[in-house]
């Protein structure tokens, strides 16, 4: 396991530029940690890194957003069953040859795939952050 320090956002947007070239079409990466640590930050990082033009934001309000069928980032914070993930058809999205970026993938743990990669990222507000991939 790897440990980053991240200062900024910067450096965690730089951090996560580099990362996406060791990502392949049909991985699914759970980008874990405390609300407001990061994780959208990562997953824009990644979106550059993998020479995505539009801008990542939150799905907070969609579940899940798609760029250009290659990345879909999805936000479980609010699926409140599988049951629910599965009526949103979150299985066919880690079926579509995407790279799939999952924060709160807790909420979806058994409809998860079995080989998984995962980055964590500790801490909020100013806190220096300890990306662990
Ligand atoms: N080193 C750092 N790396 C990433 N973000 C940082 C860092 N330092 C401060 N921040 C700030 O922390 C916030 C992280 O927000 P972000 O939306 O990415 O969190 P999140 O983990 O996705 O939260 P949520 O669970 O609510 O979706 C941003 O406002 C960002 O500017
Ligand atoms: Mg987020």
């Amino acid at each position: 396991m790897a440990v980053f320090c991240s200062h900024s956002p910067e450096e965690t947007l730089l951090w996560a530029e580099e990362y996406a070239k060791s990502l392949r079409g049909g991985d699914v990466v759970l980008l874990d940690g405390p609300m407001g640590a990061g994780k959208t930050v990562l997953a824009k990082g990644i979106a550059r890194g993998l020479g995505i033009g539009a801008e990542v934001t939150s799905p907070t309000y969609a579940y899940l957003n798609s760029y250009e069928g290659r990345l879909f980032h999805f936000d479980c914070y609010r699926v409140t069953s599988e049951r629910q993930a599965v009526e949103l058809g979150f299985l066919d999205y880690f079926d579509a040859g995407g790279i799939c970026l999952v924060e709160w993938s807790e909420n979806i743990k058994g409809l998860l795939p079995e080989n998984v990669k995962r980055v964590a990222i500790s801490g909020s507000g100013d806190e220096i952050r300890e990306i662990r991939s």
